[in-house]
């Protein structure tokens, strides 16, 4: 088995994993194994912005009120307090490094989206933020000659020993490796391929969740998983995000029969928080018994949206939708999963020797449901938290040595596990996704138990080893819905449409040595 011996491992090359990184680097000796080319990521794909107190008209404290408003009870307040007061500096640093966000003469230009009182949101080439953000830490990273970078490796599990985590094995050009490393860091993002409808690329299987999960670390709030309400739905087409951006300028939600209908389910209408849209198009769409509603921004000049959102111009035009003169079809998909890995302020994990960062993570700042474009913030402030504090321990040093782990020879065929991907991506669609019920998710957990035998299976290909993450993921996110008995903010029940006793407490969910998850 080869083994590659560092003194920091990062696990993922999104805005958290590459932010942590360049902390790192100032250290020792980091490698970065990233399970597709480096840009991969839902980072590079993020659209509307990154939110971030900076405008005349703001304040941290108005950001950190929005934050919790948002969150429906359940943030963590010490966790929004830092990601609000830091985040200015943060950004700051970024455009040191060469950033260039979009400005209206020589002021930085700020949007607005949904649940934010005031214009927060910084974009980069209009619609294309994830991407900027993306570009200047690769750029950045590239500079320091101590990280070594290890595309298509794909970590498979943790090295623990006697508690405390030292590397982990990865999947390399079909054979195992490992790296050895002082300290670890996952920041491997979202679960949103666990759904048949998602705004995630193929790369957000939920690893990083599964990994921790198999290692004994502590998960928390896994049943609040966001819904994007408006995602392209055209045939042919792929699930394509429209950004809450074109609502922040003006767009409005039409049912089939082209009414506006948000006003008569809040009353910040189409600008009301993320899970309150969801669900409103969805009994929109059963009230008017169609697959899809509309958005519509043909009020808006043609000039302004294609200069506004190019991207998402031009993608749509693929499609014979042209936002400037068309009702976009739109429903809700899988975007973004609020809880993850629990840890501290600074990224710890309750495994010594592990850390987590960005979406994989929970750090009690997004609470039930995430503030728009929140999240990128989040890869950027924690990311160097994370950083900063896994520099610290791995500064006390530690001795690495591990087992040797061989590549099984598993030959399950190809047709088997695609069969099976697809059931449970529809499974956690019908059954798990933006309505669910006792009666429903019961029905999921009894077919996820079906697959028992894959949770257990050791894979040697890709392919294999992500459908195994997200089995065990899909398997914690119902298994924490059916613990909550009540509806915050993205969880929502029909059989407990209030709140419930005890609303305000957050569900763990941990492997213990017998296999068992306690809650
Ligand atoms: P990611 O950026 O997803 O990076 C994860 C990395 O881990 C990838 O490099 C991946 O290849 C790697 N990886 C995964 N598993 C493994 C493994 N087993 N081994 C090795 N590597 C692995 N948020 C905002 O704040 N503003 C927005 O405008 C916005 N728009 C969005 C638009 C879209 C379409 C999507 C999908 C999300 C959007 N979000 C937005 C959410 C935001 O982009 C993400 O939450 C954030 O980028 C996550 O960053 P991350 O570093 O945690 O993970
Ligand atoms: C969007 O552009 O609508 C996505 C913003 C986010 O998820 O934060």
């Amino acid at each position: 088995m080869q083994i590659i011996d560092t003194d920091f491992l990062v696990i993922g090359s999104g805005v958290a994993g590459l932010r942590a990184a360049i902390e790192l680097a100032q250290h020792g000796r980091v490698a970065i194994v990233t399970k597709d080319i480096p840009t991969e990521s839902s980072t590079e794909y993020a659209q509307g912005g990154v939110a971030v107190a900076l405008s005349d008209e703001d304040e941290v404290g108005i950001h950190f009120e929005d934050t919790i408003k948002a969150g429906d009870g359940l943030c963590k307040e010490d966790a929004v307090r830092v990601l609000v007061e830091e985040g200015p500096a943060r950004i700051l640093e970024l455009i040191e490094w060469g950033a260039e966000f979009d400005k209206e003469g020589t002021r930085l230009s700020f949007t607005i989206e949904a649940a934010h009182s005031r214009r927060r949101i910084l974009h980069a080439h209009g619609d294309s933020t994830g991407k900027e953000l993306e570009r200047v830490l690769i750029n950045k990273v590239r500079t320091f000659k101590n990280i070594q970078r290890l595309q298509f490796c794909m970590a498979i599990d943790l090295i623990v020993e006697d508690g405390r985590c030292l590397g982990a094995y990865a999947l390399k050009d079909g054979d195992i490796i490992a790296v050895h490393a002082k300290t670890t860091l996952l920041a491997t993002g979202g679960v949103g391929q666990v759904f048949s409808r998602t705004t995630n690329p193929a790369v957000a299987t939920g690893d990083g969740m599964a990994i921790a999960y198999r290692a004994g670390a502590i998960l928390e709030d896994m049943e609040f998983v966001q819904f994007h309400p408006t995602v392209l739905f055209a045939p042919a087409a792929p699930q394509f995000l429209l950004s809450e951006a074109m609502r922040g300028e003006g767009a409005i939600l039409r049912n089939i029969f082209k009414e506006p209908f948000m006003k008569n389910y809040h009353p910040d209408a189409e600008l009301a928080p993320r899970d309150v849209v969801s669900r409103a198009i969805i009994s929109e769409m059963v009230r008017t018994n169609s697959s899809n509603v509309y958005l519509d921004l043909t009020h808006r000049e043609a000039e302004f949206l294609k200069k506004r959102f190019p991207r998402i111009y031009s993608t749509c035009l693929q499609y014979d939708l042209n936002i400037t003169k068309d009702l976009i079809p739109v429903s809700p998909a899988a975007h973004y999963m609020m809880g993850g890995v629990k840890t501290d302020l600074n990224g710890a994990t309750s495994i010594v020797g592990l850390y987590a960062a960005g979406e994989v993570a929970c750090t009690g700042v997004h609470g039930a449901n995430r503030l728009a474009s929140n999240s990128l913030l989040e890869g950027l402030v924690y990311g160097y938290r994370a950083g900063v504090a896994a520099a610290q321990q791995g500064g006390q040093g530690s001795k690495v040595n591990c087992q040797e782990r061989k590549t099984p020879d598993i030959s399950v065929p190809d047709f088997v596990l695609e069969e099976v991907r697809t059931s449970l991506r529809r499974l956690m669609w019908e059954k798990v996704g933006i309505i669910r019920c006792g009666v429903s998710l019961n029905e999921a957990m009894e077919k996820l138990s079906e697959w028992k035998h894959i949770f257990e299976t050791d894979f040697n290909t890709r392919r294999g080893l992500e459908l195994k993450n997200m089995l065990t993921v899909g398997f914690l996110i119902t298994r924490a819905a059916l613990e909550r008995k009540g509806s915050v903010g993205a969880h929502y029940r029909t059989d407990f449409k209030e709140r419930g006793e005890n609303w305000q407490r957050h569900i763990k969910v941990v492997k213990l040595a017998k296999g068992m998850t306690v809650l």
